[in-house]
């Protein structure tokens, strides 16, 4: 999951790699890298750390050129350092890579007597190419035959000496696109890295490769027939990965929730008729299991999307990990109905476990925010989120968006199931319909939540606490904090806690516990009293009607507006997402790019 890009075309292109590359960063930042090639030679610059070194070195050593490419690095094989950032060089080859190449220890052994300079998977790919050339074969002919060696995943662009005019792309398992200028010709790895050059995309498939020159590209199949690929036409353009003003896409992002939940609504309720209306229709009466598969944050949309289903739909569902679900052999039925749940559409597990299902016969959906991911294209229906592009590393507009998605996926399932009246139905859609109004409201408690978060940044561990529906906000709640204060928090269900995990609780040790009023709320109180006679300090995300209860218990209430208790878990969301982006800014951390993390996982 790294980020590339390249350029073919006759003016400079260096400073614009860099630009794209930047907007790439939310991919990996250990490390970057360019190559040009200028008047017929092949310049390259590295740098450890983030783009702006990169900058830095470049503007002590410029290089420039007409044809480029460059990377962003979440490094896999080899340490962040200089060495192992690509672009990797061997001889008249330059190739930038993003994937894992799961044999290139039996390729570089294949490759006897050549000299390699890096730790990296990826430098064994230039290594083969050259070998190829160097041995009589064509720079086609030497790409297309080592791409016939590789196992694993990959995103490709190389330039060669020698073969000045062109940029050699190819993609299994990363995603890759090619964007068409007027005069040059682009590549990157997403829509967002293109988004200041150009608006017309064309997505390779999976194993597809490309040659582009300036005026015009090919593309070729997995089994090296030339193929035609559609053209998609990206609308949003350049302001997409714009901070608009506030001090971190995160904080954007999070502000941005009463107008991205809004749009996920208008595309799954038909407001008139108080009636789910989804984007593509799904019978969930003919469907006896769901089964939601996901990563990190959206696993956890999962999580309370399984007890929205099971309560309020009488359907079962099931959650799944999908680096687990994928190994484990899972037993599937033919009545199942698989969602992969992903901000990305790209995760490589996720997407292997959609895979998975649809070789089992087993109807698969794609919840996700990208609608040209992978995912997306591979799903036999595909659910779009409509949060806009997330940029902070830390998922927050993607995972209520995911909420809301879920949500309305239920009401329609127990529509069709019939385990609810219309009257029921059209009462949970109303209390759909209030959230963005909800969140707005939530989000003006945001200068006491900046406050209660200075108590935070002097703890070394924090405990989150949840039952039922909020467990899995517990969770979320818990996971942003770690992925950007570096605080380590730990989340439980509230009636877990005393089988080992209190014997942790001192004086002091900060307890988030969600609990806004319901038939659980009272038990869940009497587990934050356990901790609070052991020293505990109680951080409460409550209602009003739940915080006179706790009377006194909780040292700090974060307070959620009334709602329906079948929305509460989006709204508890919110308190813990300011908690957490506060307790980070407070301790100056890269909020944006946590540090280890990247935002597309799309290696195993
Ligand atoms: C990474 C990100 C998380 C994200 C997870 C799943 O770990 O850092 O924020 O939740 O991947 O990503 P997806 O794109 O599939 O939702």
């Amino acid at each position: 999951m790294c980020g590339i890009i390249g350029i073919v075309g006759n003016a400079s292109v260096t400073d614009r790699l860099i630009q794209g590359l930047k907007r790439l960063e939310y991919r990996g930042y250990d490390s970057a890298g360019v190559a040009v090639i200028s008047d017929g030679n092949l310049l390259r610059e590295r740098a450890e750390g983030k783009i702006a070194a990169l900058e830095a070195k470049l503007g002590s050593n410029p290089i420039d050129g007409p044809v480029g490419i460059a990377h962003t690095r979440w490094a896999t094989h080899g340490v962040p350092n200089e060495t192992n950032a690509h672009p990797h060089f061997a001889g008249r080859v330059c190739i930038v890579h993003n994937g894992i190449i799961e044999n290139f220890l039996d390729l570089r052994q294949s490759l006897n007597g050549r000299n390699f300079r890096t730790e990296t998977d990826t430098e064994v790919v230039a290594h083969l190419v050259d070998e190829e050339m160097s041995n009589g074969a064509s720079a086609k002919e030497a790409f297309q035959s080592t791409l016939a060696k590789l196992k694993g995943a990959y995103a490709f662009g190389m330039v060669i000496d020698g073969e000045d005019d062109k940029l050699f792309a190819a993609r299994a398992g990363s995603p890759l696109a090619i964007g068409i200028g007027d005069g040059e010709m682009y590549l990157g790895s997403d829509a967002l890295a293109l988004a200041q050059l150009t608006s017309d995309l064309v997505y390779l498939e999976e194993g597809d490769w490309a040659i582009l020159t300036s005026d015009g590209y090919e593309i070729f199949d997995r089994h090296n027939n030339a193929v035609e690929r559609d053209v998609t036409v990206i609308v949003g353009g350049p302001a997409m990965a714009d901070k608009g003003g506030y001090a971190h896409y995160m904080l954007k992002e999070i502000h941005e929730q009463p107008e991205t939940v809004s749009r996920t609504l208008s595309n799954y309720i038909d407001e008139f008729r108080q009636t789910p209306s989804l984007p593509t229709d799904i019978d969930f009466a003919e469907i006896d299991r769901v089964i939601l598969v996901a990563c990190g944050t959206a696993s956890f949309a999962g999580e309370v999307a399984k007890y929205w289903f099971e309560q309020v739909a009488g359907l079962a569902a099931d959650v799944d990990i999908a680096s687990e679900f994928r190994y484990r052999k899972p037993v599937l039925s033919e009545n199942s109905l698989f969602i992969a749940v992903s901000q990305s559409g790209e995760t490589a597990d996720t997407l292997a476990a959609l895979r998975y299902c649809k070789s089992h016969g087993v109807k698969t959906a794609a919840l996700v925010n990208v609608m040209t991911s992978t995912m997306a294209r591979e799903a036999d229906i595909a659910l779009p989120t409509h949060a806009g592009p997330e940029i902070g590393v830390a998922s927050t507009k993607a995972f209520t968006s995911q909420l809301t998605a879920l949500a309305a996926l239920v009401i329609k399932a127990a529509s069709d199931r019939k385990t609810i009246d219309s009257e029921a139905v059209s009462d949970h859609i109303k209390a759909l319909m209030s959230v963005p109004g909800l969140i707005a409201q939530s989000l003006q408690d945001e200068p006491h939540i900046q406050e209660v978060a200075k108590t935070l940044t002097s703890a070394e561990h924090a405990f989150f606490l949840g039952r039922g529906q909020f467990v899995p906000i517990a969770f979320e709640g818990a996971l942003k904090l770690k992925e950007i204060s570096y605080i380590h928090a730990e989340s439980y269900a509230a009636g877990e806690l005393k089988h080992g995990p209190i014997a942790l609780i001192e004086d002091g040790t900060p307890v988030v516990v969600v609990a806004p009023m319901d038939e659980l709320f009272e038990k869940t109180l009497s587990n934050a009293q356990e901790v609070i006679s052991r020293g505990a300090e109680i951080y409460m995300v409550t209602d009003k009607a739940g915080q006179q209860h706790a009377a006194g218990a909780a040292r700090h209430i974060l307070q959620i507006p009334e709602c329906h208790n079948f929305v509460s878990p989006i709204l508890t969301t919110i308190p813990l997402q300011l908690l957490a982006y506060y307790t980070a800014v407070h301790l100056g951390t890269d909020v944006d790019q946590p540090r280890n993390l990247a935002k597309s996982v799309t290696v195993e």
